[in-house]
């Protein structure tokens, strides 16, 4: 009877262990280095890493100086407990007003060949511009932040150790594509098991999920593939018939542009809802419904949205392996957390 007790202990522990996964262990990266089967991060001939244009450009993007009001920065609407994005389905800039789309994580952007979701700005220093003049963001001028911050006896030592000249429009771009591009994120459970270091990090209905992710039948990896879950091109998948915002269009002035958005990131996706450009998805249940029925049919639709007919084992198992994709090393680490 004894035995027969201590037998069944150890199956409920078994199963418990393979059903629930075992959580993985927080290991942060050293900054400027890639995650394990990642590619390098490229930094720039003009604009290579040190510590003190990491440490300036944290400090600017921590600092709500950089609005025209002093009200709220980059932090505000990249939040690094969301994975530096917000949970607004449009986010509130200066005095309130409302954004046009929905504000993407910032995980992983160093990989990211053009930035923006219409891909309409070729490198992380220039996107830095758009923030700080959009009126629905930071309403200011670079400029005007600059001199501010020439006042500013802490900054001004700063950059004269970051790039040897006082704070100017050079500086603050580039301190803060520093800061950016050491945003990353590589050690989820996903990760510790595809790199066989932890291979009960994912629960079973994860791994079925991810079995599914990657075959052909629901055709995800025709446009999420890579370590970074997305070949960063342009692709509508279908969320209607008619679009409000017309997406890759507004930048290459042509038709078959419209409504093509780029392939977001699916990594830390958990925490970055609501989802696709518009903020129009709550749950990645409902995106994966989406996918599932196969779109509403835009002109512009991608031959790979086709209905899948998932079973709701299916839909249950593929939320379970995005959610695999959450990296807590990444949304924990200090260094990347306001100081
Ligand atoms: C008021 C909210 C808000 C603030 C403040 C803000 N952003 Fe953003 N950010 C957004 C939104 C919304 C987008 C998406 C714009 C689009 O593609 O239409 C975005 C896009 C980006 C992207 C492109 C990501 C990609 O996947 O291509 C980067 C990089 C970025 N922001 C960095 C910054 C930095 C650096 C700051 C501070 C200087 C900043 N943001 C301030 C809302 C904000
Ligand atoms: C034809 C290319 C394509 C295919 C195939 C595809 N996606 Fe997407 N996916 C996109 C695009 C483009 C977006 C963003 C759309 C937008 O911004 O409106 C997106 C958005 C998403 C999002 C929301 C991410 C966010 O941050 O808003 C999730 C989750 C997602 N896809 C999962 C999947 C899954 C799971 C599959 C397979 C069932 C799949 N995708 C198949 C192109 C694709």
């Amino acid at each position: 009877m004894r035995n027969f007790y201590y037998l069944f202990i150890l199956t409920c522990c078994a199963a418990l262990f393979s059903c629930n996964g075992t959580e993985p262990p927080i290991e942060f990266l050293p900054l400027g280095e890639s995650p394990e089967g990642f590619p390098d991060i490229e930094f720039p001939d003009d604009n290579r890493f040190s510590s003190s244009r990491w440490k300036l450009g944290k400090k600017l993007f921590y600092d709500p100086i950089l609005s025209s009001d002093s009200s709220i920065g980059c932090f505000s609407c990249h939040n690094a407990s969301l994975a530096f994005s917000d949970d607004k389905k449009f986010s509130f800039g200066v005095n309130n007003a409302e954004g046009k789309s929905n504000a993407p994580t910032l995980t992983n952007v160093a990989y990211h060949p053009y930035f923006n979701r219409d891909g309409g700005v070729p490198t992380l220093e220039m996107q830095v511009l758009v923030p700080i003049q959009e009126h629905n963001e930071l309403n200011n001028n670079i400029v005007e932040i600059a001199e501010k911050l020439k006042g500013i006896p802490e900054y001004v030592e700063m950059a004269k150790q970051a790039y040897n000249r006082e704070p100017d429009a050079f500086v603050i771009t580039r301190a803060l594509a520093t800061f950016e591009r050491t945003l990353v994120s590589g050690n989820s459970p996903y990760d510790y098991v595809n790199t066989g270091r932890l291979n009960s990090a994912m629960t079973r209905s994860a791994k079925r999920g991810m079995e599914l992710f990657f075959d052909e039948r629901s055709g995800c990896i025709n446009c999420h593939s890579g370590s970074n879950f997305t070949n960063y091109s342009f692709e509508n998948n279908g969320l209607y018939k008619e679009y409000a915002d017309s997406g890759r269009m507004r930048i290459t002035g042509l038709e078959e542009d419209r409504a093509k958005f780029k392939v977001p990131t699916l990594r830390n996706v958990e925490l970055t809802a609501p989802y696709m450009h518009d903020g129009s998805m709550q749950t990645l249940e409902e995106v994966v419904r989406h996918y599932s029925a196969g779109g509403n049919g835009h002109i512009n639709q991608s031959p790979f949205i086709n209905s899948l007919l998932l079973s709701e084992k299916d839909i249950a198992d593929m939320v379970e392996f995005l959610k695999s994709l959450t990296d807590m090393s990444f949304t924990t680490n200090a260094n990347l957390l306001e100081d």
